[in-house]
């Protein structure tokens, strides 16, 4: 199949884009490569577009038989940096990739959503039919954009949204702002692991290269299974509370201390998944990654790496400072475009 995969040059991307080349596929990239440089492997990068997804046309699209659309601002941090640019990128951008791809006639279309658009979650662990309560100007855009796409579904054009639980692992454009890349890299480089909250919240965790198995899933699947369909992608044991991944971190990096920030204010994003229906319709995708393996992984690259807390903090690996950096040094104007 020849896939159009965008925002190649992320975290995910950089996954993502070299795992379905290996399954067969022909893969051609297009991001607009704020993290380009952001490197702390080598990328087995497909040739990649240098274009922003909000000035994507048809001609882009042409050729493709399905688009993986992971460009967008990707975090809650980054979301809150401008409302409104998030919802020009997340919800803009992905409309218009979808219907330069509906134009060109690309059959499927697989939106990397987020299961953050549950938001507050009660006791239960909630499935694709439950409450979306965003907390966030990220998480609304995913809702905002799933709805979008939908009403663009027809025969010839199926819309897939996978809603991932948070990701980690180790990708050749590392980020240290997802919960435990984060807490495995204060235990290597500062031998304390950091809970920025009381430690309560759940989350849902999801290694980066299941994302990419699960993405496959979904582009190979027959078109009824699929077709305007979410799926949660995780799986169905991996809701943590971020204190219980940070014991685990202990366990298996035994001289670290657990600090909790007694004045963290509380993080309203705390939210149980369930992973029944993307199991019980995608059953190609089958994760390998547990999360006590996820952190031997994230250890050993880091120490592999020399991670000390000169990288740990450097803009590189967190979104969000090297937005910050391309715009104070002039290199993004205030729209997110480059300037030269
Ligand atoms: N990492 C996670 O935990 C997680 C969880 C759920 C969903 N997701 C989703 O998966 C996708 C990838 O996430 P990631 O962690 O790789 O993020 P990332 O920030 O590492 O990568 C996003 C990529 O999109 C590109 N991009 C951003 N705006 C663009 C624009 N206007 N035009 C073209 N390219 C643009 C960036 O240059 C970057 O290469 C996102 O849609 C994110 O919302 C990620």
């Amino acid at each position: 199949m020849r896939i159009l995969v965008t925002g190649n040059l992320g975290f995910v991307g950089s996954v993502v884009a070299p795992y379905l080349a290996a399954r067969g596929h022909e893969v051609q990239g297009l991001d607009a490569g704020y993290f380009e440089s952001c490197l702390f492997g080598r990328p087995a990068d497909p040739p990649t577009v240098r274009k922003d997804v909000r000035d994507v046309e048809p001609e882009d699209l042409e050729g493709f038989q399905a688009v993986v659309h992971l460009a967008a601002l990707s975090n809650d941090p980054l979301g809150e940096l401008d409302p409104d640019l998030t919802a020009a990128i997340n919800l803009g951008g992905t409309l218009r990739v979808a219907e330069a791809a509906r134009r060109a006639g690309v059959a499927r279309m697989v939106f990397a959503s987020s299961c953050s658009l549950y938001g507050l979650g009660g006791a239960a662990a909630v499935d694709e039919s439950g409450d979306m309560r965003p907390q966030t100007a990220y998480a609304k855009s995913k809702i905002d954009a799933e709805a979008a796409l939908d009403a663009l579904g027809r025969d010839d054009f199926s819309p897939v949204f996978l809603r991932f639980a948070t990701a980690y692992g180790v990708s050749p454009r590392l980020r240290l702002d997802l919960v435990v890349n984060n807490l495995v890299g204060w235990a290597v480089s500062e031998g304390v692991i950091r809970i920025q909250s009381d430690g309560s919240p759940w989350r849902p965790l999801v290694h980066v290269e299941d994302m990419a198995r699960a993405i496959a899933a979904a582009l190979e699947a027959p078109r009824e299974v699929v077709h305007r369909q979410a799926f949660n992608v995780g799986r169905s044991d991996a809701n943590y509370q971020v204190k219980t991944i940070a014991a685990d971190i202990g366990r298996l990096l035994p001289h670290c201390q657990v600090s909790i920030n007694p004045q963290a204010s509380p993080d309203t994003r705390s939210y149980r998944v369930s992973f029944d229906r993307i199991h019980a319709a995608l059953p190609d995708f089958r994760p390998e990654w547990g999360l006590e393996r996820g952190i031997l992984q994230l250890r050993d690259a880091y120490r592999e790496h020399g991670l000390d807390q000169a990288t740990f903090h450097d803009r590189r690996f967190t979104r969000l400072l090297q937005l910050k950096h391309l715009l104070e040094n002039g290199q993004l104007g205030s729209n997110l475009r480059w300037t030269h």
